[in-house]
């Protein structure tokens, strides 16, 4: 039997409009492009899946010649919360010793998905220049430091789905970002 989705779309409450998203993130992208306005080239990671919305429409204004690779991690499971661990899926990357990579990410809550990233590519593939720009910050969720370049928005503790973001892998087609009210 098919299993039914507990949260609709229908009782979801706006948080950023599809204007608001794009016009911020017009504005992260200017910022990207003046702070590497010297450097001939960036290799931009996306994180799967939630960043894929994010990144696409993030590299389409960035104006350096720019590659773009994917990897895969996963730290939430099926439902809301952290399941404090993170488990890399696919980090196959090119060598990226002595370029400028910039990590593009959905959203940053405690910063235990991000914190293993850096230290991995920091480690084990010496980039020049690491960069991080995320969508949105879970700043008041934060239980690992971790310092990041662009910042879409700053949002409170809550949980939510849309352009990207999924709950139980549905609601990332949605082109807003929205929550379900408690
Ligand atoms: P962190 O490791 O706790 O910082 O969690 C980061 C990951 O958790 C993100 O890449 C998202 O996939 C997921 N995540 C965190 N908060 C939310 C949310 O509010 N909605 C959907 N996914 C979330």
């Amino acid at each position: 039997m098919l299993e039914l989705l507990d949260r609709k779309e229908t009782e979801l409450l706006e948080l950023f409009s599809q204007n608001d998203l794009q016009r911020r993130i017009k504005e992260i992208a200017e910022q990207i492009n003046n702070d590497f306005s010297n450097e001939e080239e960036l290799y931009v990671i996306s994180i799967l899946k939630g960043a894929v919305l994010f990144s696409v429409d993030l590299v389409k204004s960035i104006t350096i010649p720019s590659q773009i690779e994917f990897i895969r991690l996963a730290s939430y499971g099926n439902d809301e919360n952290s399941s404090g661990r993170v488990k890399p899926v696919d980090l196959s990357l090119p060598n990226l010793e002595g370029k400028n990579v910039l990590i593009v990410e959905d959203i940053i809550d405690t910063g235990l998905t991000m914190e293993f990233l850096v230290k991995y590519i920091k480690a084990q593939l010496k980039p020049k220049n690491l960069k991080i720009a995320v969508l949105l910050d879970k700043h008041c969720a934060r239980t690992h430091h971790v310092d990041v370049d662009y910042v879409g928005f700053p949002i409170d503790n809550k949980f939510v789905v849309g352009y990207g973001l999924d709950y139980k892998g549905f609601y990332r087609n949605l082109p807003y970002i929205g929550y379900f009210p408690q």
